[in-house]
């Protein structure tokens, strides 16, 4: 059972987001242009019932991504906008009634809120216990399968702080986004025990895959 950061994007300047994450912003301003290779691939669009898509190595990667994970692990800002205690209980995910998890997933926050359970297997867990407390509970959840932590860039950095990913790849875009949010600042991966394992050029992204030495 492995602890896995998948398909996460950076930019060249080592971005994960851009500044200003709204609801028109999920992903930041010029967000988009870190995840336009995903948008390509087959496996999006399949996603997004939607015809077509690129097959190839971006599109293989992106789907292996999936296998195998049998819990995800989000902070709160890539589970949505709303920020402080909820208001309500409307806002349910950027996904639709039926999100793409299908497996529980444990949304970090300080702002308790109960579980929430949509189409297709997916459950929103709400953990206000902090990353270890979302891990043991992921890791319970998984049932012998792997633990993908989703993202953002705060999420991981703790994790990765924490030494807590065994496996991490990163899909390198090369495009610019000059702020937002940067997902290594300060973290020397190198102290921490990781190395890289291999890198595969794709059709719009690089992607290295990154392991802590055991
Ligand atoms: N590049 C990619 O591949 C990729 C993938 C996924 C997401 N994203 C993007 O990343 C951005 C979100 O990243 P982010 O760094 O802003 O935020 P994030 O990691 O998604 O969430 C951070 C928030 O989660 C809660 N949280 C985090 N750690 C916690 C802890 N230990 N205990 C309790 N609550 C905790 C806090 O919210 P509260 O205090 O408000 O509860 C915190 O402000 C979005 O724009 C998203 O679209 C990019």
């Amino acid at each position: 059972m492995k602890v896995r950061v998948q398909s996460f994007t950076i930019s060249i300047d080592g971005y994960g987001a851009g500044p200003n994450q709204d609801l028109h912003n999920p992903l930041g301003v010029n967000g988009p242009e870190l995840m336009d290779w995903v948008f390509h691939t087959r496996m999006w669009r399949q996603m997004h019932a939607q015809p077509g898509g690129e097959t190839g190595i971006d599109n293989e990667i992106a789907d292996q991504s999936f296998v195998g994970i049998g819990a995800w692990i989000l902070g709160r800002n890539m589970f949505g906008p709303v920020r402080g205690p909820w208001p309500d209980e409307s806002w349910k995910g950027w996904w639709g009634e039926e999100p793409p998890y299908r497996v529980p997933v444990f949304v970090l926050t300080h702002h308790p809120r109960p579980p929430l359970e949509m189409a297709g297997g997916t459950v929103f867990r709400f953990v206000t216990e902090g990353i270890e407390s979302a891990l043991s509970q992921a890791r319970a959840a998984a049932q012998g399968r792997d633990v993908r932590v989703g993202g953002g860039v705060s999420t991981i950095r703790q994790y990765l702080r924490a030494g807590l990913i065994d496996e991490m790849h990163l899909a390198i875009r090369p495009v610019l986004i000059g702020a937002g949010e940067h997902l290594l600042h300060d973290i020397d991966l190198r102290s921490l025990g990781y190395e890289c394992d291999k890198y595969v050029p794709g059709e719009r992204a690089t992607h290295v895959f990154l392991r802590k030495r055991s």
